[in-house]
């Protein structure tokens, strides 16, 4: 069962650059030592047949696992069929629910179906052009910071991006009235929980199709304890008529209150309201955060988008107004999320016996849609490991199904439009003020738990562009 990790590779020449990744395994290693090493990082695991476009299955300990790696096969599971494949894995859900209880992200069923829309509707791209001053806020008092810091001095790119992302969805969701002490509790409670949680569940591949609920430690318990009471604090106030400030928890209030029928208790409100804190911050530090490693190895790409920002802006800051005219920013933020998706597994529980890209799959059997990998294709890529946004430039867009950062159907990100517009704007407003470089001799390596991140919080080091 001894196996080597797999050796990081990252290779650059002239006017090209291939990021780090993991070299594909040389051989097909069993499926248990697959789950096992997975609790480390899960893209560690797959042999160059893997990257393939096809479906594969196999067996741990009687349990059926499907990797679902066509387009086709991807649209089966994700939309066409999605009804059959609803369900997260019990892995995520055991690892979540402690603290999302019944949140979208982890919810199936009636649940789902009646939250989902109310959701949507509060993180709605028609809306998004009101959290574009949030974004700006915060970004222009990262800028503020990042001034004063002594030239030189290396700091943890991840830390900041998590800061960023986490001060605008806070704003976003609980408005200007959390405070500095609350809002910095929330983050730290979510980063603890998400380093410490286990996301491999083997009471499932021990027969429970439900999985077993997770062993909680005090530490765990504790920071869940802290984010509840925080998130409970405010929804309370809004409930009790003070804070009207037009944020998610404000209009999900204000939903229920018109619509008792809603029954969205407290904890309804705080499942909601935390879910989307969660999926809303995590995933968008990570992009931006693997976004100035790829920029500082690729000096080309930096010149075409600081040129842009130039053109498009002059000496004023960028701002959400100038998002759509802004495509190399978007065009490197969708690169960076191809190569490095921070959901790089969309795992499912099949409901009923169903057949996928040919394959036959068991109820209750897992399904796992990876972006990883099919980002990663050969077949639907070229030079599929090389950092190359002009691919998103102009009209071209990828093959249908095959690119999934997102996910896809009825259960894509409904923060879609929100996260790519931060993203693309917070990059334009840093960029615009700074370059960014790798602390030397640091070597850059991905790990993933439940998102996609450079171990070691990337430790960076800026100059001012002035
Ligand atoms: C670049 C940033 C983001 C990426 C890459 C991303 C990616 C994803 C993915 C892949 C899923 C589906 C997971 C699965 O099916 O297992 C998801 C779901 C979700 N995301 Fe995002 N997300 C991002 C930003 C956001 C933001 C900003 C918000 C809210 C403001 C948000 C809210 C949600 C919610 C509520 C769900 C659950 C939806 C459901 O199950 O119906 N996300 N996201």
């Amino acid at each position: 069962m001894r196996r080597h990790r797999p050796a990081i590779v990252e290779a650059a020449g002239d006017g090209w650059f291939e990021p780090c990744h993991p070299a594909p395994l040389g051989s097909t290693p069993s499926a248990l030592w697959r789950v096992l090493e997975a609790r480390q990082s899960m893209i560690n695991v797959w042999s160059k047949m893997d990257y393939h476009a096809r479906c594969v299955t196999a067996r741990v300990l009687g349990r059926q696992i499907t990797l679902v790696n066509s387009p086709d096969g991807v649209k089966h599971v994700m939309a066409t069929n999605h009804r059959n494949f609803e369900r997260k894995s019990p892995q995520m859900r055991r690892a979540l629910e402690k603290l999302l209880g019944d949140g979208l992200f982890i919810s199936d069923g009636e649940t789902w179906k009646q939250r989902r829309p109310l959701v949507s509707d509060i993180v709605h791209k028609n809306r998004v052009p009101t959290f574009g001053r949030t974004f700006e806020e915060a970004t222009v008092e990262m800028v503020a910071r990042w001034k004063r810091k002594p030239a030189g001095e290396a700091f943890p790119m991840q830390k900041e991006m998590a800061e960023l992302t986490a001060e605008i969805i806070s704003r976003a969701v609980f408005g200007n009235t959390l405070g500095s002490v609350a809002a910095h509790d929330v983050i730290e409670g979510f980063s603890r929980y998400q380093d410490r949680v286990d996301t491999v569940n083997f009471g499932y591949f021990l027969g429970a199709d439900e999985g077993l609920p997770i062993f909680q430690g005090f530490r765990i318990r504790r920071a869940v304890a802290r984010v509840q009471g925080i998130i409970d604090k405010v929804i309370n106030d809004h409930l009790e008529g003070h804070g009207q400030d037009n944020s998610m928890v404000d209009l999900l209030v204000k939903r229920q209150q018109k619509s008792p029928g809603l029954k969205l208790d407290v904890s309804a409100l705080r499942n909601e309201a935390a879910t989307i804190f969660m999926a809303g911050h995590e995933t968008t530090a990570a992009v931006l955060t693997w976004v100035w490693y790829l920029l500082a190895n690729a000096p080309w790409v930096e010149t075409a988008l600081h040129a842009q920002i130039a053109d498009v802006c002059g000496d004023r800051m960028p701002t959400v107004a100038d998002v759509p005219k802004l495509d190399w920013c978007r065009a490197v933020v969708e690169e960076t999320m191809r190569l490095y998706p921070p959901v790089p597994f969309l795992s499912r529980q099949v409901a009923e016996a169903d057949v996928v890209g040919g394959v036959p799959v068991d109820k209750a059997s897992l399904v796992i849609v990876s972006p990883w990998l099919l980002h990663r294709s050969p077949d639907l890529w070229a030079e599929p490991n090389r950092f190359m946004p002009e691919r998103f430039l102009g009209e071209q867009r990828p093959t249908p199904y095959s690119y999934i950062p997102f996910a896809a159907g009825p259960r894509i990100c409904p923060g879609l439009a929100f996260g790519l517009t931060e993203a693309t704007l917070c990059l334009a407003i840093l960029a615009q003020t700074f370059k960014v470089r790798v602390a030397p001799g640091h070597v850059v390596e991905p790990a993933n738990r439940l998102t996609l991140r450079p171990k070691g919080n990337l430790p960076v080091v800026i100059e001012s562009r002035a």
